[in-house]
């Protein structure tokens, strides 16, 4: 500690200020808040907390009309409910027409209408990469591949382009961001995340969240936003979904906390609470998160959702409640304001006989229903109508898929790429194998047109596999190995004249529960046909494409070249084919640390104890890798000062230099490190980036400035502190010091 001071700089933490907080508090919308709830019997009010899935309101499967209006009617005016989710044809949610929705959702806030107070249902969807439940919307790379861009820039317009097409179809409230970390590769929902670090997934959702949200979120272009999980989810000490995380306070505050707050305070007006548990309490029943820290420390002021029958979990999966009325007076009192039930109105029946018999104070009631109201008025839901956004000039424009187009080129990772053997040459005869050459649904993954993203039949057929990419771009001979089992023989015979092999492997997609797995290993099949077109002597241009890192150590040390391709999304087979065949220049980064062993789970800003004696940060890719066609070098990097005041902000500058000979996009990272302190620190830890574009030989001089809040952390008594001393900053291959000064 070095005779360090502890300063303590206040329980909320301090993260890139200029926020539009869309849900402050505002007096008009308050008072027509206070006004309307005071006309509110309990009953209408226990409704607005209720949400229910479409397969309430279903008519029966393939009716013209998928409302019943019947059970519509019964939803709305009999028990009020106050949101509905999820698309039609429930249990397999299905990507609609933009006609079908409209017709949905003017049914049902037509019902709204009739209504004695006219309250209308907002209405929730998961868009998580565009418009999934909408037939032919833009679909992005998912989370991760966006994480992998490094550019916030495209972030921000996948953010704006999934809101407008939203709103096209009459959708206005998507269940995404996901601000969880991705700090658990085994974890089925890791694509779901910005990747393991603070800093990135910070920035990635709040660009999003802004290019969604703008600063009105009520306006005809623009779409709420609901941040998921709060908090904690994504850590599942054994990988599996929805298992326990244990993450101590000052690891929770640490690195699980600020993405939220950053998001909190960029706008978001509802979060989704966490499926599991964190030391050993389930999310829905933690009034620490919930209430306490959620509220009181982050000003949250927007309403929570349940997730998917989490409520009713906590008696029949958690044993945390002796019953299912126990479950809602625990969830309700911890700070759910809304039910995702789904399936039935067990919560309204259930919430009402707890109020009605004292159990449950009417006061938590109306905070909840105020904070609901609150959100449906910002939203501009109690206004009439206005048109909606003409489907022909902004549904799945031209320009739209451009832009979708340039996010997969920049979210692929050229991992090796030995000898040059990257970009082909376009007369080379390619033999392509593996199982994920030919499907459309493994560059996507799971919530693509259904939940699990795996009904190949409904894709899009003008989108190109990587497979019809390749053969678009190709002059020379393309073929493709049909069996996937192949002896040495075989893979002989088949690569007698190809010049090259690009070997298309990884996972087919899944979410949630069903992808959960036991292991990183690369399934036994995939490995053998890699072993097989490794033996042939042919070069080997190893494609992996997948919601996490499968282990691919030893095949990767004998392919010429290894592309991490995640999940690129709808345009994914043509930006990868981009990549091959150098129509693109590459220049994604990894944002997560790609193990080399199944169980070596170490991530880059990991602690020096990590990384001490026998111990070592070796992953076969790490955080931040990713090759380009040309090459980069950072040099001259300076501190404008070597000695900071209290309070000023540590300004540098490192010249980048293009040093090869073609442009390409270079993302340069600044690493800090706390070189002794109280609590330990990570070896080095990413506190900002930017992304260039270089001409050939060019060198541009880039500055960066810390602010205090950047040399924080959470100290012995978790709270938020600085300590004086000396911090090293790590940019490429230079270091250099500067010593905080006491106050
Ligand atoms: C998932 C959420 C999702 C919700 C509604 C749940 O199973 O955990 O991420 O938003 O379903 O579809």
């Amino acid at each position: 500690m070095q005779n360090k001071l502890l300063i303590f700089i206040g329980p909320l933490f301090f993260l890139l200020g200029c926020a539009v907080n869309t849900v402050q508090s505002n007096n008009e919308t308050d008072t027509k808040v206070k006004q309307l709830l005071s006309e509110m019997t309990l009953e209408e009010k226990i409704g607005q907390m209720t949400q229910i899935d479409f397969s309430v309101i279903a008519a029966e499967l393939g009716s013209e009309n998928p409302v019943d209006q019947r059970k519509l009617d019964d939803a709305v005016l009999k028990y009020h409910i106050g949101s509905i989710l999820n698309a039609p044809q429930t249990p397999h949610n299905q990507a609609q027409s933009v006609a079908v929705w409209r017709n949905v959702l003017q049914s049902i806030q037509a019902v709204a209408a009739q209504s004695r107070l006219k309250i209308p249902v907002i209405y929730g969807i998961d868009a998580i990469h565009g418009a999934t439940y909408i037939k032919n919307a833009v679909l992005f790379p998912q989370a991760l591949n966006m994480a992998a861009t490094f550019n916030t820039e495209l972030s921000f317009k996948e953010g704006e382009i999934t809101a407008r097409e939203l709103r096209v179809a009459g959708l206005q409230w998507n269940f995404s961001p996901v601000m969880d970390l991705g700090r658990q590769p085994l974890w089925p929902r890791l694509w779901e995340t910005y990747g393991e670090d603070v800093h990135l997934a910070t920035v990635m959702g709040m660009s999003y969240i802004k290019g969604h949200q703008g600063d009105d979120f009520s306006a005809p272009t623009k779409a709420l936003t609901c941040l998921k999980h709060y908090v904690g989810y994504s850590f599942p000490i054994n990988g599996k979904d929805r298992t326990p995380a244990w993450i101590g306070e000052r690891m929770l505050r640490e690195y699980f906390l600020p993405p939220f707050e950053a998001a909190i305070k960029a706008g978001s007006p509802t979060i989704m609470v966490n499926s599991a548990e964190v030391d050993g309490i389930p999310g829905h029943a933690n009034y620490q998160y919930l209430t306490t820290i959620l509220r009181d420390e982050l000003g949250f002021t927007g309403f929570t959702v349940s997730d998917w029958e989490d409520i009713k979990r906590l008696y029949t999966r958690d044993k945390l409640a002796a019953s299912e009325k126990e479950a809602v007076k625990i969830a309700v009192m911890a700070g759910i304001d809304m039910s995702m039930v789904p399936f039935d109105y067990s919560f309204y029946h259930l919430l009402l006989e707890l109020v009605n018999t004292g159990e449950l104070p009417l006061a938590r009631i109306d905070e909840a229903v105020t904070r609901i109201l609150g959100v449906k008025y910002r939203a501009g839901l109690f206004n009439a109508p206005s048109a909606l956004l003409s489907e022909a000039e902004h549904f799945a424009t031209g320009q739209a898929t451009e832009i979708n187009r340039q996010a997969a080129r920049e979210s692929i990772v050229l991992a090796k790429n030995e000898q040059q053997s990257l970009p082909l040459k376009k007369n080379a005869n390619v033999l392509v194998a593996g199982p994920n050459a030919k499907l459309l649904s493994v560059m996507n993954g799971g919530w693509t047109l259904t939940w699990q993203g795996d009904n190949e039949s409904l894709y899009p057929k003008d989108k190109l596999t990587l497979f019809k990419a390749i053969q678009k771009k190709a002059t020379g001979k393309v073929t493709y190995l049909e069996n996937n089992v192949v002896d040495k023989q075989a893979a002989l015979d088949a690569t007698k004249n190809v010049d090259v092999i690009v070997l298309c492997l990884g996972e087919k997609p899944y979410t949630e529960t069903v992808g959960n797995i036991g292991s990183l290993n690369l399934e036994a099949a995939q490995v053998k046909l890699a072993d097989a077109m490794l033996a042939t002597g042919k070069p080997v241009i190893l494609i992996m494409t997948g919601g996490r890192p499968r282990i691919i150590t030893e095949q990767a040390e004998l392919a010429s070249a290894v592309i991490l391709g995640f999940l690129p999304g709808m345009e994914g087979g043509a930006a990868i084919a981009d990549i091959l065949y150098g129509d693109y220049n590459p220049n994604g980064k990894l944002p997560i640390s790609y193990p080399r062993e199944s169980n070596d789970i170490v991530l880059y800003d990991h602690k020096p104890i990590e990384s001490y004696e026998s111990n070592v940060y070796h992953p076969l890719y790490a955080f931040g890798h990713g090759l380009s066609y040309t090459s980069f070098q950072t040099s001259a990097l300076k501190l404008a000062s070597d000695t900071i005041n209290w309070g000023d902000t540590v300004e540098l500058s490192v010249d980048v230099k293009n040093t090869g000979l073609i442009s390409g996009k270079e993302t340069v990272l600044v690493y800090l490190n706390d070189v002794a302190a109280s609590v330990t620190r990570p070896s080095r830890q990413l506190k900002a980036f930017k992304k260039v574009e270089l001409a050939a030989g060019q060198t541009q001089t880039l500055h960066f400035s810390l602010k205090p809040e950047d040399l924080s952390f959470i100290g012995v008594d978790l709270k938020r502190v600085i300590e004086p001393g000396e911090f090293k900053i790590r940019v490429g291959n230079e270091t250099v010091s500067f010593t905080l000064n006491k106050p």
